[in-house]
């Protein structure tokens, strides 16, 4: 795997993965991440989060290439099971792909998290990494994690809250209007401060939400904000011209350069008993 990747895509659209020209690209992105020494840390605190896994049948909503779901899978054990469901099939044909001869008690299916195809309470566990994020309908999809679940169980969340980007450049004026631009770029920008409120009101208790600062290296912020940046110049939604952007980038290259590049993200870990 290269650490580097063409920064044209647009992270914001993991719900069009099937429909682009190269979903190598999403994977290739999401493995960069997962690769990062920060989500080590966040998945140990999503496994940990669903209580006692032993015998459990667990769903991971959002699955993407299926490393996440075959981890859940070495704490259920051989009398349970884990399902791993993704919106798109080039992702469910990669993580079946990557499991191909495993022992492991993993298996893939494709569904859409606002409307899973499972019964009420078919499941001990169910766990959602940077999925609802991308969700045109969020109401609906978070509806749909409780059901599934069945009472007593537990649901493990991640997602980030994308105000909290913090980068470090000499320009505060454009950085605040390119920073506020990427944020409701997102469907959900403010997703990650308003985890704790939307499963409290959807009645479940035991609910925790643990912060999780990611620093971000220049390759993968780049691969986060250039192309999202350059879409909304060239629509007309920023004050600042193509040059004015391509200006911004410049002292950030220098940074990296110099070995000064500094970017961080926030996101937050919710479990929560159904
Ligand atoms: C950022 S990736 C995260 C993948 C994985 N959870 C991880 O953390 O490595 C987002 C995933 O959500 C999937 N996705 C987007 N919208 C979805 C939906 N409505 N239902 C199910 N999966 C969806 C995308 O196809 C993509 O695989």
């Amino acid at each position: 795997m290269t650490d580097t990747l063409d920064t044209t895509g647009d992270v914001g659209e993991f719900t069009a993965v099937d429909t682009t020209a190269d979903a190598s690209w999403f994977i290739h992105f999401m493995d960069l991440a997962n690769a990062l020494p920060e989500y080590v840390a966040v998945r140990r605190e999503l496994i940990t989060t669903l209580g006692d896994l032993t015998g459990s049948t667990v769903l991971d909503v959002g699955c993407g290439t299926g490393d996440d779901a075959r981890e859940l899978a070495e704490h259920v054990g051989p009398t349970g099971g884990v399902l791993g469901t993704d919106l798109s099939e080039a992702m469910v044909t990669e993580a079946r792909t990557r499991s191909a001869g495993s022992p492991l008690p993993v298996r893939f299916e494709t569904a859409d998290m606002c409307a899973l195809p499972y019964d009420d309470g078919a499941f001990d566990g169910v766990r959602a990494k940077l999925v609802r994020q991308h969700c045109p309908n969020l109401d609906a999809a978070d509806d749909e994690l409780v059901r599934v679940i069945r009472p007593g169980g537990r649901l493990a969340v991640f997602d980030y809250d994308f105000e909290t980007l913090a980068v470090d450049h000499p320009d505060r004026a454009a950085t605040r209007e390119l920073v506020a631009c990427w944020v409701d770029g997102h469907r959900s920008g403010w997703n990650g401060r308003q985890l704790e409120r939307r499963f409290l009101d959807r009645g479940l208790r035991e609910v925790t939400v643990t912060p999780h600062t990611v620093r971000l290296p220049f390759g993968f912020f780049r691969a986060s904000l250039e192309g999202k940046l350059a879409q909304a110049q060239a629509s007309g939604q920023l004050s600042l011209s193509a040059e004015d952007l391509q200006s911004w980038w410049k002292p950030l290259f220098a940074a990296q350069e110099n070995e000064r590049f500094f970017a961080s993200l926030t996101g937050f870990v919710l479990g929560a008993t159904r």
